[in-house]
């Protein structure tokens, strides 16, 4: 057991890129993976295994538009990989103005994945109809399941307080105002109490040394507020996943690589297949993560996929699987946190 003990704080985690055809493994160490339950896998217990990440394609009601392409390269990357991913878990923003045609086209280009695929809702995919036609095509909002030995857990982080009534808004008007990046009177995000009564009965019952895997549209950490690049009840999350011995959390929305790590939950931004955002002119915790400015030659470039592969051996890896050349010097070259 002391072996398992020691083994289960290598916390090893590797960052890499893939361009075009070449794959760039790069070693990192620390990101948080819950590795105590995946040693276990060396045990017998849990196999090793691979999940993917698709966000942010932001479809269109325009029909062949380029989005619609992305998302459909991407799907083709994902099923090109071998092993194939166990499951895909798409973190928000299928549609750009949550109608209905958007999702379903988002649904329709994303049914050419052969395995299970988890969804969790954006604020482009809300607000119209605040989540009846999502719901219809995608189900609850909230869940969990346990794979392998790992407890995988989904919430939408994109609830705000009612600034549609006062106001007097039309279902499209408050749509348009949460489309903006930075709505002067939608307020902060967040999961909000009855989906943080809901996490604290999911994890009850599991033990500290279970492996949990979050997913979120907005990050579990105060990144960038002005943005909504935060989710407000985050430090309620954190405390009610406190006893975990270490938590993982991938998130949507920021459109870029980002890592930040508050207490045993660490946090890792995803690629969208629809464009980058630049980043905001803000110190981040781990400035390593961040990519280069995506190169405007290359229409593709800074959009992507990501896989992480969790191993027997207690290593886990995340690929960011860029489209286009866009790598880190962290990603090519490696980097300790
Ligand atoms: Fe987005
Ligand atoms: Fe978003």
């Amino acid at each position: 057991m002391k072996n398992l003990e020691d083994m289960s704080r290598r916390r090893f985690v590797t960052i890499s890129g893939k361009a075009g055809l070449t794959t760039l493994v790069a070693s990192a160490v620390g990101i948080n993976f819950g590795i105590v339950r995946v040693a276990e896998a060396a045990m017998g217990k849990v196999t090793p295994f691979r999940f993917a990440i698709l966000t942010d394609a932001h479809l269109f009601s325009i029909p062949d538009h380029k989005f619609d392409g992305f998302l459909a390269d991407a799907v083709d990357d994902v099923m090109a990989m071998k092993p194939l991913p166990d499951f895909v878990v798409y973190c928000g923003d299928i549609a750009q103005n949550g109608k209905d045609d958007q999702l379903q086209k988002g649904k329709k280009i994303l049914s050419k994945l052969t395995m299970p695929i988890h969804f969790i809702p954006g604020e482009h995919d809300w607000y119209l109809d605040m989540g009846a036609a999502w719901r219809g095509h995608f189900g609850k909002p909230t869940w969990s399941f346990d794979h392998k030995g790992v407890h995988f857990i989904g919430m939408n982080s994109i609830l705000v307080r009612d600034f549609w009534t006062p106001a007097g808004m039309t279902p499209k008007q408050r749509m348009d105002t949460m489309e903006m990046l930075e709505s002067p009177i939608a307020g902060p995000w967040g999961v909000r109490e009855e989906q943080l009564d809901w996490l604290k009965k999911d994890v009850s019952k599991l033990g500290a040394d279970t492996p949990v895997v979050v997913f979120t549209h907005s990050p579990l950490w105060d990144y960038y507020p002005r943005w909504n690049f935060q989710t407000e009840d985050a430090p309620e999350i954190r405390s009610i996943l406190a006893k975990f011995e270490r938590v993982m959390s991938f998130h949507g929305h920021v459109h870029q690589t980002v890592y930040n790590r508050i207490g045993n939950l660490s946090s890792v931004g995803t690629l969208s297949t629809s464009w980058p955002w630049p980043y905001p002119d803000v110190k981040i915790a781990y400035p390593d993560m961040r990519m280069y400015s995506s190169d405007p030659g290359n229409f593709k470039d800074g959009e992507g996929a990501q896989h992480i592969d969790l191993e027997a051996d207690f290593n886990g890896t995340m690929h960011y699987d860029p489209f286009g050349d866009m790598l880190t010097p962290a990603m090519k070259n490696g980097f300790k946190i």
